[in-house]
């Protein structure tokens, strides 16, 4: 396999079973004036493709991916398994997916299919199979899409199939139901099984149902899905070898492990949807392109979907003001993507979709939106050399792991925890200093990082512990955050005080943890701010420094922010959640005793600094002129300004 993408991709969905034919040459034209590299057809269109079960109608696509391939674009071809046709239902009805309360979800839709269905996998990997053989060596073609956003609206269905795929799980997973007893703590509430046949999914039940089975209901679902990729990659490894693949992930997307994804894509590929009326969104946008990077060590990835102004499903969809959907764009690439792709092509004249947003809108090409297209695609081209194929060098890395979030958002916890928020709490004061950030799982190794945060990471294994405790002694700077190191990954709780072997790490015990109710104060060398939660922390020695207490809460009097030079390294831990310029503070003083090299002398929001390759990335997020404090000089940016330079 060629290495792929060869340079900065540009373009988008293109949807031609929308429009007669006679569009489709002026869409070529318009392609080609916008500088369009790439179309992903077909994503939609099992329907047409195969109106009746086994016969095929592949005329209009060979059709339309001649006139692409003459003009000179090239086609990342989609399976067109993301939406099966009203025929597979009427054939199975068993097929469509059932929510927890047992409601079987009709047709008129998409994604109408369980993913545990025999019968849906049969026939999407027909179809998949029909594909790969007539067009793997279509001259337009040069990736495959799978799918499309697996679980999007349906990451798991509670039917009879899938009941039945979960005990085979459990089965494989434990062993014996003994084991299964052990790790899912059944001598409470009278749950123990005799056999894996009562073990149902945790569909709606009178009170809080089993926290174990829930978490391994997640890792089975996300399993499911992962199993049906696999299967669709399979087929295409075998007729297709040369091609690669990809399916599109969609960032912090809770029910699908992109960690255990990401081997089996070939290219890691994002949708990413964020609101422009939202001044903070690019924070988390800028960490969900940092966690596309880092799912696969770094390697170049594709924003394969944006919308170019207005979404269509949100309460207020609010258009990107001029100039905004190139900071996003550019955004993507200083953050790793060598390519920057759209929903869709051709706003919709009829449809669910008809009011989202797209390069050529209805008013047509004569419109600010595709006159934007036009000139993000030319600048594009022109930084393909710069940068494509290049990396983006992080020394900080923010443990993020789908299990801490599955576990720590359950029901029946000390508090109620939006995980994400609270990574990305914790991951933005060192995006306001212009340090890149790379998101890794607990498991990883970590010898590279001059720093390593785990914010809220609420389970890890005795394995972990270790890794991480070794990190510290080997020389590493390490800050651990409350409600981290909690649970075992049975979801066991680490008896004794939390934190396994971490404990001394830290040098503390945590004897309380404790949800606060009111705004706490931080007292010491720390004043400020904090909210949310206080654990009750007992220091081991006086060689922890205590550099922060609270001034009142549950715990008042007791340390807050503390801190241990062990081994070779620092290990922190911070037992609550300090407000934005507390972080910043302590982000600025973790990085530079680690040694970590920041591109800002002072935090700034709404901007953002980043190397890549030896380009220098500098955006302007925010509707206003600013000055950006770079190391080395500052400069004044214009509203939504970006600036690329040598490094
Ligand atoms: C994505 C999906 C696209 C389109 C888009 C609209 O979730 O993959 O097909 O629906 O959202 O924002």
């Amino acid at each position: 396999m060629t290495q792929w993408p060869d340079r900065m991709l540009f373009g988008g969905d293109y949807n031609p079973e929308q429009w007669p034919s006679s569009v489709w040459d002026e869409d070529v034209q318009l392609m080609q004036r916008a500088g369009v590299t790439t179309a992903t057809v077909g994503v939609f269109s099992w329907g047409r493709l195969e109106p009746e079960p086994g016969h095929y109608d592949f005329g209009w696509l060979d059709d339309v991916l001649d006139r692409l391939h003459a003009g000179g674009v090239q086609v990342l071809l989609a399976t067109a398994t993301a939406s099966p046709p009203a025929w597979l239902g009427r054939l199975d009805p068993g097929s469509q997916p059932v929510t927890a309360d047992g409601v079987r979800l009709g047709f008129g839709s998409r994604q109408s299919y369980s993913p545990s269905s025999a019968t849906y996998r049969t026939h999407a990997l027909r179809l998949v199979t029909e594909l790969a053989l007539r067009y793997g060596r279509h001259p337009a073609v040069v990736a495959w899409h799978v799918n499309n956003e697996y679980g999007c609206h349906v990451p798991s269905s509670y039917d009879e199939e899938s009941a039945q795929a979960f005990r085979t799980w459990l089965t494989a997973r434990y062993g014996t139901v003994a084991e299964l007893n052990r790790a899912w703590g059944t001598a409470f509430w009278s749950q123990t099984y005799q056999g894996f046949d009562q073990v149902d999914p945790p569909r709606a039940a009178p009170t809080f149902l089993n926290p174990t089975q829930q978490l391994d209901w997640a890792r089975f679902s996300s399993d499911a899905l992962l199993a049906l990729h696999r299967a669709e990659v399979q087929v295409l490894r075998e007729l297709t070898p040369e091609l690669p693949v990809t399916t599109n992930f969609m960032g912090f997307f809770k029910h699908a492990d992109y960690w255990a994804w990401a081997p089996h894509v070939d290219v890691v590929s994002d949708d990413a949807y964020p609101d422009p009326a939202d001044p903070d969104a690019y924070v988390r946008l800028a960490a969900s392109r940092d966690l596309m990077r880092s799912l696969r060590g770094g390697q170049p990835w594709l924003l394969m979907e944006q919308a170019p102004s207005a979404v269509n499903w949100r309460p207020l969809n609010a258009p990107k003001p001029a100039g905004l959907h190139r900071v996003h764009s550019l955004q993507a690439v200083a953050r790793g993507a060598d390519g920057v792709l759209h929903f869709q092509w051709r706003q919709s004249a009829a449809g669910a979709e008809k009011f989202h947003s797209a390069l050529v809108p209805h008013a047509g090409p004569d419109t600010r939106v595709y006159a934007e297209a036009c000139a993000l695609g030319g600048e594009l081209a022109q930084l393909s050399g710069q940068v494509a194929g290049t990396r983006v060098p992080a020394r900080v890395a923010v443990l993020f792991d789908w299990e801490s979030w599955w576990a720590v958002e359950q029901e029946a916890t000390p508090t109620t925890v939006d995980y994400v928020a609270t990574v990305l709490d914790w991951y933005a004061p060192f995006l306001r200093r212009g340090a890149s950030v790379d998101l890794v799982h607990p498991s990883s190794d970590l010898s590279g990082y001059g720093l390593v945060v785990a914010p809220a990471t609420h389970v890890l294994s005795q394995e972990d512990l270790t890794r991480l405790d070794a990190y510290v002694r080997d020389g590493g700077h390490l800050v651990v955050t409350y409600l981290s190191g909690i649970l075992d990954r049975d979801l066991h709780v680490w008896l004794g005080g939390y934190l396994g072997p971490l404990r001394a790490s830290l040098g503390l015990r945590i004897t309380e943890l404790a949800a606060a109710a009111t705004p706490l104060t931080l007292a010491g060398g720390l004043p400020g701010a904090a909210s949310t939660w206080q654990d009750v922390v007992e220091v081991a020695g006086p060689d922890v420094e205590v550099v922060a207490t609270f001034a009142d809460g549950h715990a008042a009097g007791g340390p807050a922010v503390t801190r241990h030079p062990y081994g070779a390294g620092v290990a922190w831990y911070v037992a609550t959640a300090p407000e934005a310029a507390v972080l910043d503070e302590l982000a600025g003083r973790w990085l530079a005793e680690a040694g970590v090299e920041a591109l800002l002398t002072a935090p700034v929001a709404g901007v953002e600094a980043v190397r890549r390759g030896d380009r220098l990335f500098v955006l302007n997020h925010t509707g206003a002129s600013v000055q950006v404090p770079l190391v080395g000089g500052a400069v004044q940016l214009a509203p939504y300004e970006v600036l690329v330079r040598e490094a």
